[in-house]
């Protein structure tokens, strides 16, 4: 039985990398995101890799949206769902000096309601599922304050709080709960970020996919609550 996947952010970066990792394993995976252009090629990279992929058009930041969404996606997974990935996110650099209200309402609509949404609407599909397993993925900066990071931060630490308290919820249903904590990954999120970066010292997504792909298939009893993912040498 292939496993039954739903990756949010997976037009690109590190949701594409996890979408495509589970795919070289046969999986069927549905990727949500907002731009459908990036969707479609990704669900056809699916595909190509050995898996089944499906384009699924959702802003997790709206309720309406993900409720429909959701609901599509587990139909395409045939009624249950094995692992469900948070993966969607936004971050931008602003000092409180000039935050912005808009800011700070996108990073919690995206990377903190997003999760909660997704997460409320799959559970009765992860149930359904086989040895279910939900993998939220937030930041160091879910451990640790950067300058400039307070939306991104408070969104972060919030979607660290909410992994580790379904955690407990979802025990004795036997949901797994991880927390990922990647340090900086060269995606195309860094292109908002001003200064100038060295992206070759960065993480590539595809270490990022590795640590989940690893979290999901190790055995019961394996700690896989707070996943770091180790920078290259
Ligand atoms: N790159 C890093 O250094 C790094 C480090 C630590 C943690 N992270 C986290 O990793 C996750 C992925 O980041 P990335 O680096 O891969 O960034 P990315 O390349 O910019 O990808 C972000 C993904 O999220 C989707 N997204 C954004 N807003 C959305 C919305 N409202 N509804 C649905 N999807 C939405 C984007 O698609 P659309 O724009 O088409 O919707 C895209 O597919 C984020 O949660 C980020 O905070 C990244």
């Amino acid at each position: 039985m292939p496993l039954r996947v739903l990756v949010t952010g997976g037009g690109r970066g590190i949701g594409r990398a996890i979408a495509l990792r589970f795919a070289r394993e046969g999986a069927h995976v549905a990727v949500a995101a907002r731009n459908s252009g990036e969707l479609d090629a990704v669900a056809a990279e699916i595909t190509a890799a050995g898996g089944k992929g499906r384009a699924q058009q959702m802003d997790v930041g709206d309720h309406g949206s993900v409720e429909g969404g959701v609901y599509r996606a587990v139909e395409f997974l045939g009624g249950a769902m094995d692992l469900l990935v948070n993966c969607a996110g936004v971050f931008d650099v602003k000092p409180i000096t000039s935050m912005d209200v808009a800011s700070w309402h996108r990073h919690m609509n995206v990377n903190l309601n997003g999760p909660f949404y997704v997460t409320l609407e799959s559970l009765d599909a992860l149930m359904a599922g086989d040895r279910p397993h939900i993998v939220n993925v937030a930041s160091v900066a879910a451990r640790t304050a950067f300058p400039g990071n307070s939306a991104y931060c408070a969104s972060k630490y919030g979607l660290r709080g909410f992994s580790d308290a379904i955690r407990l919820d979802l025990k004795d249903k036997g949901i797994r709960v991880s927390t990922v904590y990647p340090g900086a990954t060269d995606t195309k999120i860094f292109d908002r970020v001003p200064g100038n970066w060295d992206r070759s010292k960065m993480n590539k997504p595809e270490d990022v996919a590795e640590v989940v792909w690893k979290a999901n298939r190790a055995t019961t009893g394996t700690p896989i609550d707070d996943l770091d993912v180790p920078p290259r040498a």
